[in-house]
């Protein structure tokens, strides 16, 4: 049986991984909205991980005995400046997400929860992909710049992620 504390904390971040989903959803139907159908995909694709985090974390808190609660969500921003500024929002999403993971191994390493702190090694090593994928997308963006050629070449790219 799981403790408490870590329950709620683990708990709350399966709530927030579910918001993470909405919002990457959210940047996909603005990216739609300019016409820019790869990246809207790219975010589309996201959202569907966030789901899978939010489900990772839901099926670890059943196996360990807690109850689990659904709580309500926040509506997710629907416009941005640009692409740009979408990706660059979502990059510092994920600067934000690893240090709520930090946050939750450092309360596993101080409960003594080893379970909990193998499982959470999974989330730490996957955030160093997010905020690396999310990066170098923001990195292109400035190559760029205002280049409408540029921003074509973009999109396809984006386009070509596939699923897992
Ligand atoms: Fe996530
Ligand atoms: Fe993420």
């Amino acid at each position: 049986m799981i403790g408490k504390k870590m329950a709620e904390a683990l708990n709350l971040q399966m709530n927030r991984e579910f918001f993470n989903a909405r919002l990457y959803l959210s940047m996909a139907a603005y990216l739609e909205s300019l016409n820019l159908p790869g990246a809207s995909h790219w975010m589309e694709l996201q959202s569907q991980e966030e789901t899978g985090h939010a489900m990772r974390l839901y099926r670890y808190l059943r196996e360990r005995g807690a109850r689990i609660v659904l709580s309500g969500v926040d509506a997710p921003p629907t416009e941005w400046k640009s692409p740009r500024d979408a990706f660059e929002a979502a990059y510092e999403h994920e600067c934000k997400v690893t240090r709520e993971f930090d946050e939750h191994m450092a309360l596993a390493e101080a409960e003594k929860d080893h379970a909990s702190r193998i499982f959470l090694q999974w989330f730490v090593n996957e955030q160093v992909e997010e905020e690396a994928h999310a990066d170098d997308i923001v990195q292109k963006f400035k190559m760029i710049g205002d280049s409408k050629n540029g921003l074509f070449m973009m999109d396809r790219h984006l386009g070509d992620r596939k699923a897992g």
